[in-house]
């Protein structure tokens, strides 16, 4: 197969808007900051990883004993222990939050599905597919769940099933709903643990609160049943992926032996990108976790420094705990366009991300921030 030179000149010129837009991204939580051109030669392979990564699948060009690996490390970082855990690379966040929904549906038919109005929008469509109630929770002020209102919703329901779906950084304001709270709701109503499903949508905090001195709960030992992280936030990843891991036991509901891949069939989607495995394997060697640490401290003081900046101006800010996001009031439509920035209701967002190597990497949108703000 040939290019024409039409075609070339094309991927010329993209080539270009994206060397020249390679580091836009202020407001959106994508680490920019990766290499991972030792893989480039794998492209010329037609890999695929239907199936499960714990059997032989008659596709041989897999990676299966790479994405073994990966769930292997995922599940310590998350206090899962390996014999209990089962695990994934998926296509994000959001296929690993369907994942969890449907393990949950699965286990609890009739649980209703309980979220804070903070949570991704997914979750609305992930509730529609898999046809479960939804029932939004307000927030208080930081975006954490009101977790009076939710104990109160889930006993107006008489809901003996609940499936939670804990926010563990929420997308606009880095909110990380108190999962011992949560827990500590239920256990007043009387719900046993056997009882209920709690599934924690990190999509981003989850490589940030394995690697922070104080921790909010987060992890399996902690009490969730399943978690959803996006390999291409905070890891950084030149294509969309994630990780879902849960209990293994949690499978027997969904589980079927498919004949003619000679494998085990319970993943969202049939054919699954191997390559995105390979990247995630890549990076889990390119960083210990003391590098994670050290990552992980320069985006928390970055996002200090950023809400310095806004506050020296008087423009409020808000900032959760252990999170890499500043909230600050939504700027005109001008600013927020220019700049790219995500925008809801009243609040708008900037993420410190390891590719911003200081607060200079801000300095133009915080200058067009503050002027309209003040
Ligand atoms: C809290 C949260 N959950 C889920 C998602 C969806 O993740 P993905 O974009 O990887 O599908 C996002 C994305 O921004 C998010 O912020």
């Amino acid at each position: 197969m040939r290019a024409s030179k039409k075609t070339l000149q094309i991927l010329d010129n993209f080539w270009e808007y994206c060397k020249e837009n390679q580091y836009f991204n202020k407001g959106y939580p994508e680490s920019a900051s990766f290499d991972y051109s030792p893989l480039f030669r794998f492209f010329q392979f037609s890999m695929n990883n239907c199936g499960d990564w714990r059997t032989d699948s008659n596709y041989a060009l897999n990676t299966f004993s790479f994405e073994r690996e990966v769930i292997h490390y995922f599940s310590n970082l998350f206090s899962l222990p390996i014999e209990e855990s089962w695990g994934y690379v998926t296509n994000g966040g959001t296929e690993g939050n369907l994942f969890a929904c449907y393990i949950a549906r699965s286990l609890f038919p009739t649980g209703n599905l309980y979220c804070s109005d903070q949570t991704h929008y997914s979750v609305l469509k992930i509730a529609n597919l898999l046809r479960i109630n939804l029932i939004e929770i307000p927030s208080s002020a930081n975006g954490e769940i009101r977790y009076d209102l939710l104990a109160r919703s889930i006993k107006e329901h008489n809901d003996k099933t609940p499936i939670i779906f804990a926010n563990i950084g929420s997308t606009m304001l880095g909110a990380i709903d108190n999962i011992n709270l949560i827990q500590n709701a239920l256990s007043n109503l009387g719900i046993p643990r056997q009882n209920y499903f709690l599934h924690a949508d990190a999509a981003l905090s989850g490589m940030i609160l394995p690697f922070v001195d104080n921790p909010n709960p987060f992890n399996f030992n902690d009490g969730i049943d399943s978690i959803a992280i996006s390999g291409h936030k905070m890891i950084g990843m030149p294509i969309p992926c994630g990780i879902v891991l849960t209990r293994q036991r949690f499978l027997n509901t969904i589980s079927k032996h498919i004949d003619y891949i000679d494998s085990l069939d319970h993943t969202i989607s049939g054919s699954r990108n191997a390559h995105s495995v390979l990247m995630f394997w890549y990076a889990i060697q390119q960083y210990s976790v003391e590098s994670w640490k050290k990552r992980i401290r320069h985006c928390l003081n970055l996002a200090k420094c950023i809400e310095s900046k806004l506050n020296c101006f008087n423009i409020k800010t808000l900032r959760n705990r252990n999170s890499i996001t500043v909230a600050f009031p939504k700027p005109s439509e001008n600013v927020w366009k220019k700049h790219c920035l995500a925008t809801t209701n009243n609040w708008s967002h900037l993420i410190a991300l390891p590719h911003h190597q200081d607060i200079n990497c801000f300095s133009g949108i915080l200058s067009d921030i503050i002027l309209d703000l003040t």
